[in-house]
């Protein structure tokens, strides 16, 4: 079998110098379907929500750690995909239709792309039945490679590497290690994953409009990554908003009981209309991102995510000791809040799950006992065993849990979107808290809002105003 580098050089070669470079235009309010990914079949419950809690632990510990990256750090790791939410973006010229995770988490977009595409221990496509989706460049009249001299080559590469291809003469169509004339391929190197390929311009059409000249990754290797490709919607100049130059992007995300239910689906809305209070949004600002003058250490990777200020949690009506250095950013880029598309379960450092998981054994004892067992083959803590009669009765009381942030807004979160129930009988029935820790990874973001939380919320990113917003409501068919 060719190797992955042998691909990309044949790719690139045989692309070389066929494509002029080309032009943009704008875009205004855009609505697309937003689906579920659809999940690996698991016959044990415990086994699903382990699945999904090692790929949370997984996803946190690429975030908090993308200096482990050999190469730039401008693509997102999925280890598995899912748990995520696809959307559906149409490239090329005539459009091809792709489906992309939706990722707050990174700011790079890339599509499975060439009929020799490879994609090794990925997950499964939607439609299993079916071929992962790629996209053809060939098919496409507006498909062209980035050249080297191009600003955007900057995105996945080097300054160094601009300033030797800015050297070359203009003159000289040869392409070389030395002097490349189309901007060398990416290969993204995560801590467990990968993704390898070439940068083209292309058209990107959504409903309405068509933004040319779009700047995508055309990946023909990858390892570990979803089905689809990514869509990258954090900040950074390869975002789809940055790109765009959206003012404000939300989207809905409907609730995981639809889990396996292709006709239903929520929507990300590009550039819709401003909130106002009015709409019963409730507001807090972004926060700075961790700025690498403080400290001199390399942050950049952190410039991606978007930061909020949570200020408190409470279980039951009581504040949680949280250490206040775990809900602030440092100047070295650790502590701190991200909000996150990406990660299914809420991650949070030991330091912050373990008082947490404490307030809601306080307040449950003597009406729920743990269950160290069903903690093990979930990988969620804190668990509760279940008594036979709360099981068949079906309704059960657990304590409220509320997010508190900056501002004022408060995240009063609905029962389902922070216990899920588990069991492979009513012997075993149990509820688990679906926030994920792991024994502390320095560094990064101390706690990662996930996906599995802002079930059935209205979630804005007011990119004009820097602030996000959100709203309880149902997603389906919104
Ligand atoms: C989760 O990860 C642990 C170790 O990291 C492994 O033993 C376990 O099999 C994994 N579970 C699933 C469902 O992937
Ligand atoms: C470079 O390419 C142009 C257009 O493709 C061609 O006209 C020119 O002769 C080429 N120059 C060299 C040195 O190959
Ligand atoms: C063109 O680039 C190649 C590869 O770096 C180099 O060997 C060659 O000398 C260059 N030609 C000119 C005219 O600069
Ligand atoms: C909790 O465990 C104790 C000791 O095993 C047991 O006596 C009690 O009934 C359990 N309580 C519930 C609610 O299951």
């Amino acid at each position: 079998m060719a190797s992955p580098l042998s691909i990309l050089l044949s790719l690139l070669f045989s692309y070389s110098l066929f494509f002029p470079l080309s032009s943009s235009a704008s875009l205004g309010p855009v609505s697309l379907p937003l689906h579920r990914l659809s999940l690996a079949p698991h016959p044990e419950p415990f086994q699903r929500l382990a699945g999904l809690a090692n790929a949370s632990v997984l996803r946190a510990s690429r975030l908090k750690n993308p200096k482990s990256a050999v190469h730039p750090t401008r693509a997102p790791l999925f280890p598995h995909s899912y748990g995520g939410y696809s959307l559906s973006l149409a490239f090329g010229t005539p459009p091809q239709n792709i489906p992309l995770l939706l990722d707050t988490g990174s700011q790079l977009t890339w599509i499975p792309c060439t009929t020799s595409y490879q994609c090794r221990r990925c997950a499964s496509p939607a439609n299993p039945a079916g071929p992962t989706a790629v996209f053809l460049p060939k098919s496409s009249s507006s498909a062209r490679l980035i050249g080297c001299r191009n600003p955007k080559c900057s995105w996945i590469h080097s300054s160094e590497l601009l300033s030797r291809c800015k050297d070359c003469p203009s003159t000289n169509n040869s392409s070389s290690s030395d002097c490349p004339v189309v901007c060398p391929p990416y290969v993204l190197i995560y801590g467990s994953g990968s993704t390898a390929g070439v940068l083209l311009s292309e058209s990107l059409s959504l409903p309405g409009r068509t933004a040319t000249d779009f700047a995508v990754g055309c990946s023909v290797y990858s390892d570990r990554q979803p089905a689809g490709g990514i869509a990258g919607f954090g900040r950074g100049s390869p975002s789809i908003p940055a790109q765009l130059g959206l003012k404000r992007f939300s989207y809905c995300l409907i609730s995981r009981r639809f889990d396996d239910d292709a006709a239903e689906s929520g929507s990300v809305v590009l550039d819709g209309a401003r909130d106002s209070s009015a709409d019963a949004v409730s507001f807090t600002p972004f926060l700075k991102n961790p700025s690498p003058s403080a400290s001199g250490a390399d942050l950049s990777a952190f410039s991606v995510y978007y930061y909020v200020g949570l200020r408190k949690i409470t279980v039951g009506g009581k504040k949680v000791k949280i250490p206040s250095s775990m809900l602030v950013p440092g100047p070295d880029g650790s502590g701190g809040t991200i909000v996150d598309s990406g990660t299914t379960f809420t991650y949070m450092e030991p330091a912050v799950l373990e008082p947490v998981a404490a307030a809601f054994t306080d307040r449950l004892a003597g009406r729920l006992n743990r269950s160290t067992t069903v903690e093990r083959l979930a990988g969620l803590r804190p668990c509760f065993a279940l008594p036979a009669a709360v099981a068949a009765a079906k309704k059960l009381e657990l304590p409220e849990m509320v997010l508190h942030f900056k501002g004022g807004a408060e995240m009063r979160l609905p029962l389902e979107n922070y216990f899920a129930f588990a069991g492979e009988s009513r012997k075993t029935a149990a509820v688990c808290l679906t926030v994920v820790s792991d024994s502390g990874v320095a560094g990064g973001p101390a706690i990662i809002l996930g996906n599995f939380q802002q079930q059935n919320y209205y979630m804005v990113y007011d990119l004009e105003r820097e602030r996000l917003g959100f709203r309880r409501q149902s997603c389906i068919g919104s």
